[in-house]
């Protein structure tokens, strides 16, 4: 395949967990991916760590909580390689605590990154990125299973992740007639640096230790274990494919049984 007919995806917080895993399966599967993220060294690390694997990989950094910022990133994107076919929005963050001592500044980071980041690098792709002149596109929002139930002391973020499913819904109905398709991936718990900083979290709360928290939180899961970024991976390139073309609108599990909605 000629680099000209590669398919071009875009995917943010790349350069760690889901994100990571996301940009080298998407690679893999014969796109050409942009990454980005706010550490510029780990941008600049992830990049030659995939184009060593032979894979087309390029990126810069982004801030997702900034307009300007996504706004450059998504040129550079372009100018680097071409209109966009495929968004997967999946740089987030974890947040919470007990609601009643929470200050605004958890509230409003945790809203403004994992939220209103997806609607802002959404409709930036969709214009500047080109994909809305285009007859197929693909945008994957990572969500959560916490996008689908309450998470106790996770009210920021159980509240960012339903905001996440809600816009998917809205706006997988809405680009329905035009071949663009809008899908949530939803983890459970996926044994990320996310989900060290998390347990780590949980234990203070708890006054117990991490290795506590860990069996607890396996016991929950019907398989017995966190999911890996490489299953949830799995899923985002299947909607990224072809034969993807009539799922849209949906947010759909990857969380070893953990959700049953
Ligand atoms: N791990 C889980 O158990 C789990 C479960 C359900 C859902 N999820 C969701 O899956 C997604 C990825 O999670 P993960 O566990 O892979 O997290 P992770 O390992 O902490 O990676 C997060 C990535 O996002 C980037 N990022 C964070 N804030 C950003 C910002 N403002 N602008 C641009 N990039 C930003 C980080 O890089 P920088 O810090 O350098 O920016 C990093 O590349 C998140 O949306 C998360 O909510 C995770």
């Amino acid at each position: 395949m000629s680099q000209e007919d590669k398919r071009v995806a875009l995917v943010t917080g790349a350069t760690s967990g889901i994100g990571f895993a996301v940009a080298r399966l998407l690679a893999g599967q014969q796109h050409r991916v942009f990454v980005g993220a706010r550490t510029g060294e780990n941008v600049v690390s992830t990049v030659k760590l995939l184009r060593e694997e032979g894979l087309d990989v390029e990126g810069t950094v982004v801030d997702v909580r900034s307009g300007e910022s996504v706004r450059r990133f998504v040129r550079a994107a372009v100018d680097r390689f071409g209109s966009i076919d495929v968004l997967v929005n999946n740089a987030g963050t974890p947040g919470g605590g007990v609601t009643a001592d929470l200050e605004d500044e958890v509230w409003e980071r945790v809203i403004d990154t994992n939220l209103t980041s997806v609607f802002r690098v959404t409709r930036e792709v969709l214009n500047a990125g080109g994909m809305r002149t285009k007859s197929r596109g693909r945008i994957i929002n990572i969500a959560s299973t916490a996008g689908k139930q309450g998470v106790v002391l996770g009210a920021p973020y159980s509240a960012s992740k339903h905001g996440v499913v809600g816009f998917t819904k809205a706006l997988g109905n809405e680009l329905a007639p035009t071949g663009i398709t809008v899908n949530a991936v939803c983890p459970g718990y996926v044994e990320t640096p996310m989900a060290e900083h998390v347990r780590r979290n949980y234990a203070k709360l708890g006054r117990t230790t991490t290795e506590a928290v860990l069996a607890k939180f396996n016991a929950k899961i019907p398989l017995g274990r966190y999911s890996t970024p490489q299953e949830v991976a799995g899923l985002v390139g299947y909607l990224a494919s072809d034969p993807a073309a009539s799922i849209t609108s949906q947010a759909m599990n990857v969380c070893g049984g953990l959700g049953n909605f």
